[in-house]
């Protein structure tokens, strides 16, 4: 009932967006107004960097583009929104990578389970160009991948001790909807559960699920400390947002205002990256503040059953193989 009434929302939306069309007079200059989909909320540091990108976006193009981000999944979950932006009824959206392995099977490989290092090993990857032919790669779905945000390290939580797989064994933990994800879970010990964002607080307080793995920003936003109370560092998976936009919308700008856009996604990538600690800390702040316990774990056990899974997952998998051990050949460590 509730996933009908919120497709039913998305599509009232989606219809008003377009029935209001995407172009607009102001003076003599016509804006076209870039519909984005985010699903969080607007104090998180992505909707931060994309509302000043939109802001310089239209200064730097003499108000021809402006943007218009919807947050707290409005129009719907990611796997909803993707699907908006490929029939370019909103023309951006901010996805978490499983969503796109289900378009190219190649984009599990940068979002496997501990294969960044750090924050600066994964900035390096996104700032070189290894990922340029995967992010083209989905032009044949109708959109493209313009830029990569950190979302930090994912770790999992919920009301009991998960410190190794021996004690997460049994609990159901949910996960982003992937088999990746799915497969990771169970890897770690736990049972993985898909299931979009925005139900897990209800399904971990109807006791359907133990807990889930997510970041401090995320965990804090979505107030989820208030039914797991127990966040183990296991600090497994660091997952890119990517942030995709409908192909035709791209081709339809200029050669100059598409220059513009690229600079401007280059410098809010940077601000995102920036962004990212200082949310950690007030994150965890408000949730300890709100009962939460961070509690710090040996991860031994968890690396050692995540990278055989990751082997398992790539072994027919040539292209996704090369990329991932190009990733791991950049680390710093
Ligand atoms: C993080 C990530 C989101 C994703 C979410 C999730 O918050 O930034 O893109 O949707 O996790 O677990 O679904």
């Amino acid at each position: 009932m509730k996933k009908l009434l919120q497709l039913t929302l998305a599509f009232v939306l989606a219809v008003s967006l377009t029935a209001c069309g995407s172009d607009k007079k102001e003076g003599e200059v016509k804006t076209t107004v870039i519909k984005i989909a985010f699903n969080q909320s607007v104090n998180h540091p992505q909707y931060i960097a994309l509302e000043e990108m939109g802001k310089k976006l239209k200064e730097e193009t003499n108000g021809a583009y402006e943007f218009d981000i919807q947050p707290d999944a409005i129009l719907g979950d990611q796997k909803a929104t993707a699907e908006l932006v490929q029939s370019n009824t909103i023309q951006m959206s901010v996805v978490g990578n499983p969503i796109l392995e289900n378009y190219n099977k190649d984009f599990t490989a940068i979002g496997l389970p501990y294969v960044y290092d750090s924050i600066d090993h994964q900035k390096s990857v996104f700032e070189s160009d290894l990922l340029d032919d995967l992010f083209t790669s989905t032009s044949s779905s109708g959109f493209e991948v313009v830029g990569a945000f950190t979302a930090g390290a994912r770790s999992v939580y919920s009301n009991k001790s998960a410190k190794n797989p021996s004690e997460l064994s049994g609990q159901k933990i949910r996960v982003m909807q992937s088999d990746t994800m799915v497969r990771m879970l169970d890897a770690m010990g736990g049972v993985g559960t898909p299931m979009a964002q925005g139900e897990v607080y209800t399904a971990i307080q109807q006791g359907i699920l133990d807990g889930g793995e997510n970041n401090q920003v995320t965990y804090a936003d979505l107030k989820h400390y208030e039914v797991a109370s127990t966040f183990t560092l296991t600090e497994h998976l660091m997952v890119p947002d990517l942030i995709i936009a409908n192909t035709d919308f791209l081709s339809g700008m200029s050669e100059e205002h598409r220059e513009i856009f690229n600079k401007l996604m280059d410098e809010t990538m940077e601000k995102e990256f920036n962004l990212w600690e200082d949310s950690v800390d007030s994150a965890v702040k408000v949730a300890e503040e709100n009962g939460a316990k961070f509690v710090k774990t040996d991860k031994k056990e968890f690396k050692e059953n995540c990278f055989k899974l990751n082997d398992d997952l790539l072994k027919d998998n040539e292209a996704g193989k090369k990329l991932y051990d190009d990733i791991r050949k950049m680390s710093q460590e």
